[in-house]
This record gives structure tokens, sequence and C-alpha cells, in this order.
């Protein structure tokens, strides 16, 4: 009796799990049965491509140069821990990409899934992103007016970090530096000094990258009711957000007391910053509503994206050219003429082609991962060849393959500092190959449509001002001229050397 008892609640038990899960499962497989029609690069058995996902921490390189080769311009899946992705290729499958619209193919949906956006970048940000308006127009706009105290910054901060003498060399732990650098005139840009020269300050917005990446991390294994409590007590997210909040809350509620003041968001003295900007596109009552965590945490996201990228492309290019001493004098050169005719200015800077050229070539080299164009699919995406991939799939461009395909690049696997200056001279194109513009063959910043890269404008100015910087102040070598040391990869992403030492000397003038 008893025993029919537990049968009959165990089987009842059954039935209300498959109605709980069955529509899930029946999802799951339908989605599964669309995406069958891509082909796999590594196993695509339901226990094997668990350890082809475990291969892609070590070997992402291999597997998307495998799928680039074998599916040229077309689609193929891999299959990586957290689910299948589909990767494209070509200039047609970039464009579908780049023409697709957020309701399509969605940008902050994609990032949702990696950063868990609401619990570390802020809700705010996500729900309203004006701030990218903001980078994109005033922050970008400003470039012209504000290029003396981006010099000015750049000026002191090498002095400080980099004090090197005339008669020996210095050696400098190249990124760690560079990061310090890179935020300290950045945030001069932003919010001015003597703030972007506060110790803990240049500190935390170095550390909100890996505290925002390693919290999304932790919070990914949790469901949502949970995230809330996950993100206060095993996140490093809130105690970022008070460190910037001490930090910012002066100067912001002085600015609204200023506002109140005279009456107007155009008072006189008003500052020209990253903080007057987001105040003056926070014009409606909704976008004033906690404004200074909504300034605060927006200011955050800023420096999240500006200051790993900026960082990492200054130190590949610092890498580069002090393993390439030939490439010193030409470079030096041109920053001097340029800058003899023109200041320090953004007219001077977009004088500076070769300078632009061995940017883009380190980049294109080494850059930032195997991986761009990230989307989700919000509904059934179907490319122009007819490759339809399942809704909630996410779906990326091969970058890495992209700048090393010899079909595009000559020689892609050495550096030709000078092969996009050459281009632009030969072509009579001026501006078709500078690092900022929209190029099927280059994906830094994107390829392309509304999610290209924003602040590229700003970032590549900055970048010219401290590599010209470098190279008129000082002499640049590896200890005993070792080459450039490998980058290290982890999944689809790269990052320099982090320990690697360069040595320094204050050039006689
Ligand atoms: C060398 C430095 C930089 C690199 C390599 C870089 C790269 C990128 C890339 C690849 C994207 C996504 C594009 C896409 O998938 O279509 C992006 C987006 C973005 N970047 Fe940058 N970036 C850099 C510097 C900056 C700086 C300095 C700022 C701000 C001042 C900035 C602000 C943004 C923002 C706000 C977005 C999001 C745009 C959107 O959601 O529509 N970036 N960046
Ligand atoms: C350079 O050479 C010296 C002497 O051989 C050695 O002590 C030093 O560790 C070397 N440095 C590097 C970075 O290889
Ligand atoms: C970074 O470079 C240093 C020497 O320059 C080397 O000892 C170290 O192993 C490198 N690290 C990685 C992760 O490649």
């Amino acid at each position: 009796m008893s025993l029919f008892v537990s049968s009959q609640i165990l089987a009842l038990g059954a039935i209300f799990l498959a109605t709980l899960l069955l529509p899930k499962f029946l999802r799951w497989r339908a989605r599964m049965a669309k995406l069958n029609a891509i082909p796999t690069v590594g196993n695509s058995g339901i226990f094997s491509s668990y350890i082809s996902a475990y291969r892609f921490k070590d070997h992402a390189l291999e597997i998307l140069q495998e799928g680039y080769e074998k599916y040229p311009g077309r689609a193929f899946k891999v299959p990586l821990p957290d689910g299948w992705q589909v990767i494209v290729s070509g200039k047609a499958m970039v464009d579908d990409i780049r023409k697709a619209n957020d309701q399509e193919l969605s940008f902050p949906k994609a990032i949702n899934k990696v950063m868990q956006t609401d619990y570390t970048l802020g809700r705010p940000a996500r729900a309203d992103p004006y701030h990218i308006d903001v980078v994109r127009t005033p922050l970008t706009r400003n470039l012209g007016a504000r290029f003396e105290d981006l010099r000015d910054e750049i000026k002191a901060a090498f002095a400080d970090e980099i004090p090197a003498k005339e008669s020996e060399w210095m050696k400098v732990p190249m990124l760690y530096t560079v990061m310090n650098i890179v935020s300290r005139t950045s945030n001069r840009y932003f919010v001015g000094s003597p703030l972007c020269r506060d110790p803990d300050y240049m500190k935390l917005n170095i550390e909100f990258t890996i505290d925002a990446f390693n919290g999304a991390k932790t919070l990914q294994r949790y469901p949502g009711f949970l995230k809330p409590l996950a993100r206060q007590f095993l996140t490093n997210v809130p105690a970022c957000v008070a460190r910037a909040t001490k930090h910012l809350k002066p100067m912001i509620e002085e600015r609204l007391r200023k506002e109140e003041e005279y009456g107007t968001t155009d008072w006189p003295g008003k500052p020209n910053d990253l903080i007057s900007w987001l105040l003056d596109e926070a014009n409606t009552e909704d976008r004033r509503k906690d404004i200074v965590y909504n300034i605060v945490s927006r200011i955050l996201v800023v420096n999240f994206a500006a200051i790993h990228t900026t960082s990492v492309t200054f130190t590949n290019s610092l890498y580069h050219l002090a393993a390439h001493p030939d490439i010193l004098e030409p470079l030096r050169e041109e920053v001097k003429t340029c800058v003899e005719e023109h200041g320090w200015t953004k007219a001077g800077m977009g004088q500076m082609r070769k300078l632009d050229s061995f940017m883009k070539e380190t980049q294109r080299l080494v850059g930032v991962g195997g991986l761009a164009m990230t989307r989700m699919a919000m509904r059934d995406f179907t490319f122009s060849d007819g490759t339809v991939v399942p809704a909630g799939t996410i779906v990326s461009t091969a970058s890495y393959s992209l700048h090393h395909d010899a079909n595009l690049y000559q020689e892609p696997e050495s550096l030709n500092a000078f092969r996009f200056s050459d281009m632009r001279a030969k072509e009579g194109e001026g501006y078709k190959h500078q690092m900022v513009a929209q190029d099927p063959s280059y994906a830094l910043f994107g390829s392309g449509g509304r999610h290209m890269c924003p602040g590229r404008f700003f970032a590549v100015n900055e970048l010219k001002a401290l590599l010209g910087h470098v190279l008129l102040t000082y002499d640049i070598k590896f200890e005993n001229n070792t080459g450039v040391p490998p980058p290290h990869w982890d999944g689809a992403s790269v990052s320099p050397n982090r320990t690697a030492l360069v040595m320094f000397k204050k050039r006689a003038v």
C-alpha cells in the first residue's frame, strides 16, 4: 500500500516536472535542430562538445582559424562553456550584422550575458544609455578645445611615472605604468584635475574594470532573484561605486548648486568636461532621478570602456617600438614636423599619418581578441546567404583571422609599420585607411553600424599624443634586445605580457 502511494507521488512528481521542463526541453531541441544546419568546428556530440568547449580556453585561435579557413564567407559554430556560438566571416555576412538593429541582433543583450550589466555597470546606463551619445558628440567634439589639458597631463604623468635620466637606462614595468598614465590623462579630460591625479581615484578606475568582470563571472552562477544579494556580498562592485561616489559626489553636487543658484544649466564658468556633458544630457525629470548615482555610474562605465582598451593598445605599440629601433626615427621625424607646424593640437595629431599607420598595424598584428561584432539573436535571424541563427544564440566575427588573412594583407604575420600610410599615399585616399575609419578589413573598433566604438576619435587622438610624447622625450628598447614578449591568450581574449620591462632613457635635446 505504502509502496503504491509513494509510486503515485513519484508519478505525479514526474508529470509535474515534465510539464515544467518540457517546454524548456522542446525550445532547446528546436534551437538545436536549427543550429545543426550550421557546420561545427570541434566536436558536436553532447559530451564531446564539452571537451571542445574546454579546449577553447587554451586553443581559441586555432579553432577560430580552422573555421575561418574551412568556411570562408560562411558561418560555423563552436561549442563554448556557456553554449554554442556562431562565427561568421566575409564582407556580406559582416554587413548583415552591421545593418541589423538591436531587435534583430542585440549588442547590449550580448554584453549583458557576459557582464550581467544591471548588477555591475549599473541599471541607469543600461536602461537609458545616453552616455553613448555624450561620448559620440560632446566628448569627441571638444577634443580641439580640450587638447591643451590632455597634453599638460601627459607631460606631468610621464614625469611622475617614468622619470628616466639621460645618463642611464630605467627599467619600466610597461602595462602597469601605462594603466596609470592612461587612467590619469583620460580622467583629466573626463573630470579634470586635481581629481584625475588622486591615487585612489586613478586606481579605482583601473580596478573597476577587473572587479566588474570578476563580479559578472560570479553573478552568472546565480538565478535572477539572488543576483542583488550576490552583488552585495560576493562582488567588489558596491565598494567601487562607494569609492567613486566619495570622489565625485562633491563635484556633482557643486554643479547642481550652481544650476540652482543661476537658474540655468548654462551658468558662467561651467567646466567643459564629462560631468557637465552628462548633466546637460540629463535633461528630463526621469534622467534627473537619483542624479548623483546616475552620473557616477556613467563615469564608471565610460572608464570601463576606455581605460583597459586604450592601455592595451598603447602597450602593444610601445612593445613594438622597443623591439624595432628602425621605426623610431621616421616616426620621431614625423611627430617633430607636425608639432612644429601645428603644436600639440588635434590638427597636429591629424597630420601624423605614419604614427596612425604604425598604431593601426600593431593592433592588426596583436589586437584585443579573436572575436568582434558580438551580438545576441533576439529572434531567428537569417543572413543574406540563407543561414538561419536561432533566437538566443550569440554571433560574432572572427577578427583575428580577418586581420591575418593573406588575401587582405601581404605577409600578414610581419609588422609593416607603414602599411596603411603607404596605402593612403598610393591611392590618394586620405581617409579610407586611417585608424578610425570604417574599414571592412579591420575590426579593432567594430566594423561599422550603430555600435561601432564612439570613443575611437578620442582614443586615437590621445594615443597619438601619448606615443608622440614618448618619441620626442625618450629612447626606448628591450633589455638585451629581446623581441616583443608573446601576448597572453585566454579563450578568445588576448592581452599584452603583463610583467615585461621596457628600458627608457631621456633623450638629450
Ligand atoms: C583603443 C581603445 C578602444 C578600443 C579598442 C575600443 C573598442 C570598442 C569596440 C570593439 C566596441 C564594440 C563595437 C561593436 O561591437 O560594434 C566599442 C564600443 C564602445 N566604446 Fe570603445 N574602444 C576603445 C576606446 C574607447 C574610449 C576611449 C571610449 C570612451 C571615451 C569608448 C567608449 C565606447 C562605448 C560607450 C561603446 C559602446 C557603444 C554602443 O553600445 O553603441 N571606447 N569599443
Ligand atoms: C640580460 O642579460 C643579462 C646578462 O646576461 C642578464 O643578467 C639579464 O637577466 C638579461 N635580461 C633579460 C630580460 O633577458
Ligand atoms: C612576460 O615576459 C617576461 C620577460 O619579458 C617573461 O619572463 C614572462 O614569462 C612573460 N609572461 C608571459 C605570460 O608570457
